[in-house]
Formats: C-alpha cells, sequence, structure tokens
C-alpha cells in the first residue's frame, strides 16, 4: 500500500450516538501522524453524486464545539437503501470520487450493511478501506459492541423507567415498541435493565397464551401493573410480518407490532388495559454514553493504527472485551447477527421470571 498521506471518512446507514465521537477520534489520530482528512458528507452520496461532497476536517471541528458530545453525524449519513441493480453503477462512481480527491484510504463508520455494500463498492474500485461498527441495533457480525447500542439501550431503559411511574398509577400493562430491525439485542438489553415482565424479541417465537399468563401471574401476585418490551421486527404469533410499509426501494419498513399485540391481549384478556409507546427515532438520539464515547475513541484510534501499519480491508471491533479486527470479508460472509436464543442475557431473563416466548 501506497504511504498514507490523505484519508476519507464517512458515516453510513442510520445514525446513532457516538457517531461523531468516533470522526473526533479518526480525525486526531490521523492529523497527528500528518495525514490529511476529507469527511465526506451524506455516507457514500458524497463521493458518488456530482458534484462531489465533503470537507476538510481539522481538530479544530472537533475540539471547542459540542460535536463528540452529540447524537447524529456531523457528516451526515445515508439510511434510504441502494437498488441492487444501482450497486454496481455507483461503484464506479465511489472509485472515481475517490480517485478525484486523492484518498489512499476510507474510514467507513457502519453497520452490517454498510460494511457490505461499501466494501464492495471498495473491492470494485479498488479503494482500501477500514470499516468501524455502529448500529443501535448491535447486530454488525463478529464484534460484541458497536457504537450506538449502548445509548439506544439507555434511551430504552429510561422510558421504562418512566412508563412504570404511569403504569402503575393507572394499573395497566405498558408496551413499549423498540427499534433493532431483525435483532433482539436492543430489546433484550433494555428489558432486561428496566425491569420489564415480559420482552419479545424476533429470533424466539411466542405465544398469546404464554403473555396473558404472565399477566395473570403477576395480577395473582397482588401486583397491578406490568411492563411489555417488544421489538420492532416480531411477527404475528403465526409469522407473519404487521407492517404494511415500504422504503423508496421496496423494502419493509418495521413499526406496528405494539399496536398489534395491544389489541390482541385487550381482546383476549381483561385484567390489565393496556397501552403503547412506539418509541422511534428517539433511540438514535441522547448524548453518547461513557461506554460508547469510550467504544468510538478506542475503535477510531485502531482504524487510524491499522492503517499507519498497512493493514486495509479490516473492521475494528471488540472480542472478549479487547480491541481488535477482523477481515471486512468475514464481517460481509457473517450476514448479521441476531440475539442468540441461548445467550446469557437470555438465560438470565428467564432465570428471574421474565416471559421472553415460547411455552
Ligand atoms: O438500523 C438502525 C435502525 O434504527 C433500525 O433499528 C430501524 O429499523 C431503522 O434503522 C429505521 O430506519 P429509518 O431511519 O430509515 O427509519
Amino acid at each position: 500500500m501506497t504511504k498514507i498521506k490523505r484519508i476519507g471518512v464517512l458515516t453510513s446507514g442510520g445514525d446513532c450516538a457516538g457517531l461523531n465521537a468516533v470522526v473526533m477520534s479518526v480525525v486526531n489520530a490521523a492529523t497527528k501522524n500528518g495525514w490529511e482528512v476529507y469527511g465526506i458528507h451524506d455516507g457514500t452520496n458524497g463521493l458518488t453524486e456530482s458534484p462531489l461532497s465533503y470537507e476538510v476536517l481539522t481538530r479544530q471541528n472537533f475540539s471547542d464545539t459540542p460535536w463528540p458530545r452529540l447524537a447524529g453525524s456531523y457528516l451526515g449519513s445515508l439510511n434510504s437503501g441502494i437498488k441492487k441493480e444501482s450497486q454496481a453503477e455507483a461503484a464506479v462512481r465511489f472509485g472515481e470520487g475517490v480517485r478525484k480527491l486523492g484518498l489512499d484510504a476510507v474510514v467507513v463508520v457502519g453497520g452490517d450493511g454498510s460494511m457490505n455494500i461499501v466494501s464492495n463498492y471498495c473491492e470494485t474500485a479498488g479503494v482500501q478501506m477500514v470499516g468501524i461498527p455502529k448500529t443501535i441495533d448491535n447486530d454488525t457480525p463478529l464484534t460484541e459492541f458497536s457504537v450506538g447500542f449502548n445509548t439506544a439501550c439507555q434511551v430504552c431503559t429510561n422510558a421504562l423507567d418512566d412508563l412504570m411511574t404511569t403504569a402503575r398509577s393507572h394499573h395497566r400493562a405498558l408496551i413499549l415498541e423498540v427499534m433493532g430491525r431483525d435483532a433482539g439485542h436492543l430489546a433484550m438489553h433494555s428489558a432486561i435493565a428496566g425491569f420489564a415482565d415480559i420482552c419479545l424479541v424476533p429470533e424466539i417465537p411466542y405465544t398469546l397464551k404464554g403473555i396473558i399468563n404472565k399477566l395473570e401471574e403477576i395480577k395473582k401476585s397482588g401486583r397491578t401493573s406490568a411492563l411489555i418490551v417488544v421489538s420492532e421486527g416480531v411477527k404475528t404469533e403465526t409469522g407473519e410480518a404487521v407492517t404494511a410499509a415500504k422504503n423508496m426501494v421496496g423494502e419493509k419498513i418495521n413499526g406496528g407490532i405494539g399496536e398489534y399485540l395491544s389489541n390482541l391481549i385487550n381482546a383476549n384478556y381483561h385484567g390489565f388495559q393496556t397501552r403503547v409507546t412506539k418509541l422511534g427515532h428517539v433511540q438514535r438520539s441522547g448524548n453518547p454514553t461513557s461506554f460508547d464515547r469510550g467504544l468510538a475513541v478506542v475503535l477510531g484510534a485502531e482504524a487510524v493504527n491499522l492503517l499507519a501499519n498497512g493493514h486495509t480491508n479490516r473492521m475494528v471491533g471488540l472480542k472478549h472485551g479487547q480491541v481488535t479486527s477482523f477481515a471486512l470479508k468475514d464481517v460481509v460472509e457473517a450476514g448479521t447477527t441476531g440475539l442468540d436464543a441461548n445467550s446469557p442475557y437470555v438465560k438470565a431473563a428467564r432465570t428471574i421470571g421474565m416471559y421472553v416466548g415460547e411455552e
């Protein structure tokens, strides 16, 4: 690999807390090496659209500003979905953009989808890439944690704390629908931290009977309220997706299972009234927790270290709590990491009496 003089950094996919701290870390580490850093706007769009959209980043962009402490992406991000047939063409434009800007490598802060799509662009266009995992879904393969997940868990946990008080006042079973796409990590971690009674995730089948039995058990114990967490990717008992909504490239948009379950419970059980809170995009906001800030800084620094040592086409991440990196092709091959139905979290939830499906 040629000696690095200039790199690009971009954030891709759904935003989350901690992205700006990652970019700050990359900029600080890279400029310390004497490299120039170009911040690419709006995910890969800044390199594939005409005119190219980017800005030169220096330490000044992030010192004396609140940016590293804020959620969202200073650079902008892209989560609209790109049609498969347009991807080959976009890869060519991506390569042209990289060469026009004279970038020796690109640091991509993204989730499973971005690692897949952008690493494809890079391979097609002969561009060196290092990935940094981020997503509130925590489904990026091989790494134990992605930046933004911990903060999203905190947002959901805070919501459960807030819901508990009103649930108790009104003797209700309150349902919290959380994001996570087809992975139940966010739901399960938040349900445990927020002391929920029921947690439904896409990876574990459930029955209405199981839900009602749990509510009845709560009622019989003398408690007058209950908390239910449901992940947006959960389907009906018979396996149908609840949403009919689609994005502009025809992919389904999750959302609505909370309302569906609420109606179903109300129609079949009268022990508790139910109400639904669909938390939505606030899960992608909130100042990053100290864990996410730490992860952001450590992974950003590691990405630059990899490049400085001539290693590319890798994604940095955590394994057994240690910073490491994985071959991008292994990350792409692994696809998406859902919640393991036998994980210690699921086992613990069951052990303490939470209904997490089946039975
Ligand atoms: O992947 C992150 C995520 O927030 C998912 O949890 C959610 O399903 C999706 O993005 C929402 O995407 P959009 O921002 O396009 O509504």
